[in-house]
C-alpha cells in the first residue's frame, strides 16, 4: 500500500551539512520507493489530494521525533555477537586465537547459528541498522542460514562466508583452495536461489584478511570476483604486528594494500575494514582503485589497534563509512560507532590538530551516505530523494511518559527552555541516544521493527 510519511525529517545533504526539514511529506509507493519529497507541508490533506494518493496510508511522525535514513553497518561479524564486550586486554592476533576462532568454530552447529543470527539481526534492526555487511564463518549451512534470516526479517544484507586457508587453527580453517572456492560458490548459489535479483540479500566474497589466506587463495578469489562482479570485504592494516606479519608472508608485495591489488581484489567493490596505519602510497592506491574503507573506531580502541585518521582519508578523496566490527567492537549500534568516531577524532586532534575533529554532521554522513557508497547502493539508500528506497528509522527524542511506570526519558530533556537549535536536537540524540529512541524501522517501505510505543 502507498504511504505518506508526514512530519520532521533529517538527512545528510553533504559531508558537512544536514538538512533538517520541519514539515516534510514523503510519498512511498507499494514497492517501497520514494515518489515525492515535499517541504513546508502544513497539512497532509494537500498530499492526499495528489492524483493516485487518495487512499495512501498516512504515517504521522510523533512529536519530538524525526525520520532519519537507516544506518548502514559496513563491517560486522554476526558470528562474534556472543563475545560482544569480551576482549580483556588482548590485541588483534592473540584476540583472534583466544576469543574469536574458538567461538566461530561453534557455528558448525546450525542451532548455534540460528540462535545467534536471529539475535544479531534483532539487535541491529532495533538500533536502526537497515543494511549490514556481515561476516559469518567458514561453515556453509550456517552462512546460508544467516542469509535466510536476513531475508525473512527484512534486513538488507551482504552475507559473506569467511575464507581462510592458512594461519588459522586446524579445527577451524579451509583445507584447500578448491574448498574455499566451492564453499563460497555454494553460498553464492544459495543466495541466488532465495533472492535471485539480490533485492535484499547479496553474497559478498570474504577473504578474512591477508594473513589467513595464501596467495593462491587470494588469486582464486580475485578471479571469482572478476567472474561474478560480486563485492568483496576484508580487513587491512589494523594492527602493527599484523602488518609486520603480512610483510613476512608476502615479500613480493610492496605494501598490505598491494597484496590485495596483486590478486585483483582491490576494486571499487571492495570494503576494507580498519585502515588504521595506511601509508601514503597505500592511500593513493586505494583512492586510485576507488576501494572503500569501513572505519571501526570502537574496535580499534578496544583492541588498542590505533587511531584511524579519518580526516586524512576523507581529504584524500577516499569513501569512508562506519562499522561496528562486533565483537572487536563491543556494540552492535552504529550510533555508538558514530559517537566513537567523534571521540577517536578528538584524540587524533589532541596530537595532530583541530582539523582532525569530526562533527556530528560528518559522522552521520559516514553512517548513511558513506555507507551507501561503500556498499555500492548510493543511488538506492542513504537519504531522502525521489527514486530511493524507504530504508528509514523513526527517532523519538526524550519522550516523557508520566504513567504508572514513572517518568521515562530516553535522552536528555527536549528543549525545556525553548532555546535549542535544530542542530542541538540532533547532537543530543547522537551523544545521548540509544536503541530506545528507535521506535520504528522500515526497509524498502516495509515495517521491520517497532517498539511498544509505536502502533500502526
Ligand atoms: N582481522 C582478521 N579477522 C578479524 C576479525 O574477526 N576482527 C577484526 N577486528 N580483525 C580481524
Ligand atoms: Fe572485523
Amino acid at each position: 500500500m502507498a504511504q505518506i510519511f508526514f512530519g520532521r525529517f533529517v538527512h545528510s545533504v553533504s559531508l558537512k551539512e544536514l538538512e533538517i526539514c520541519e514539515h516534510g511529506g514523503i510519498g512511498v509507493d507499494e514497492r517501497g520507493k520514494i515518489v515525492f519529497v515535499e517541504r513546508n507541508v502544513k497539512d497532509v490533506q494537500v498530499l492526499l489530494e495528489k492524483p493516485g494518493w487518495e487512499n495512501a496510508k498516512v504515517v504521522r511522525i510523533f512529536a519530538n521525533s524525526f525520520m532519519f535514513p537507516g544506518f548502514i553497518d559496513t563491517h560486522i561479524h554476526a558470528s562474534q555477537y556472543p563475545n560482544a564486550g569480551i576482549f580483556g586486554s588482548s590485541t588483534l592476533l592473540d584476540w583472534l586465537n583466544t576469543y574469536t576462532f574458538p567461538l566461530e568454530s561453534k557455528f558448525q552447529e546450525l542451532d548455534v547459528a540460528r540462535t545467534v543470527y536471529n539475535r544479531v539481526v534483532s539487535r541491529t534492526l532495533a538500533n536502526g541498522t537497515t543494511t549490514a555487511s556481515y561476516y559469518a564463518t567458514i561453515h556453509v549451512p550456517s552462512t546460508n542460514l544467516l542469509a535466510d534470516i536476513c531475508l525473512a526479517r527484512g534486513q538488507r544484507a551482504f552475507v559473506g562466508r569467511v575464507c581462510m586457508d592458512q594461519n588459522a587453527p586446524d579445527y577451524y580453517r579451509d583445507e584447500t583452495v578448491d574448498e574455499v572456492i566451492s564453499a563460497t560458490r555454494q553460498c553464492i548459489d544459495h543466495i541466488k536461489k532465495i533472492d535471485p535479483e539480490h533485492q535484499l540479500v547479496t553474497p559478498i566474497i570474504t577473504p578474512r584478511f591477508a594473513p589467513s589466506c595464501t596467495r593462491q587463495c587470494l588469486d582464486r578469489l580475485g578471479e571469482l570476483h572478476k567472474e561474478t562482479n560480486l563485492p568483496v570485504q576484508t580487513h587491512i592494516s589494523e594492527n602493527k604486528g599484523e602488518i609486520q606479519f603480512v610483510k613476512e608472508l608476502f615479500p613480493d608485495s610492496t605494501s598490505y594494500a598491494d597484496v590485495y591489488e596483486k590478486s585483483g581484489l582491490l576494486t571499487e567493490k571492495m570494503i576494507l575494514a580498519h585502515a588504521v596505519h595506511l601509508t601514503e602510497d597505500e592511500k593513493a592506491l586505494i583512492k586510485k582503485r576507488d576501494a572503500k574503507i569501513s572505519h571501526c573506531p570502537a574496535s580499534n580502541t578496544a583492541l588498542t589497534s590505533g587511531t584511524a585518521k579519518v580526516r586524512q582519508l576523507v581529504d584524500a578523496g577516499i569513501t569512508v563509512s562506519l562499522g561496528t566490527d562486533v565483537s572487536g567492537g563491543f556494540s552492535a549500534s552504529i550510533l555508538e560507532s558514530a559517537r566513537q568516531a567523534i571521540w577517536v577524532s578528538r584524540f587524533v586532534a589532541m596530537e595532530g590538530g583541530d582539523d582532525n575533529k569530526l562533527s556530528v554532521a560528518e559522522v552521520l554522513y559516514l553512517a548513511t551516505r558513506g555507507g551507501a557508497k561503500t556498499v555500492g547502493l548510493e543511488d538506492q539508500i542513504g537519504g531522502f530523494e525521489v527514486g530511493k528506497d524507504w530504508d528509514v528509522q523513526m527517532i523519538n527524542l526524550g519522550e516523557v511518559d508520566e504513567g504508572s511506570e514513572g517518568i521515562k526519558d530516553y535522552t536528555s530533556p527536549v528543549d525545556i527552555f525553548g532555546w535549542e537549535s535544530q542542530d542541538n536536537v540532533v547532537a543530543k540524540w547522537l551523544y545521548s541516544g540509544d536503541d530506545r529512541n528507535v521506535v520504528a524501522v522500515w526497509v524498502k517501505g516495509k515495517l521491520v521493527h517497532t517498539t511498544s510505543r509505536y502502533s500502526l
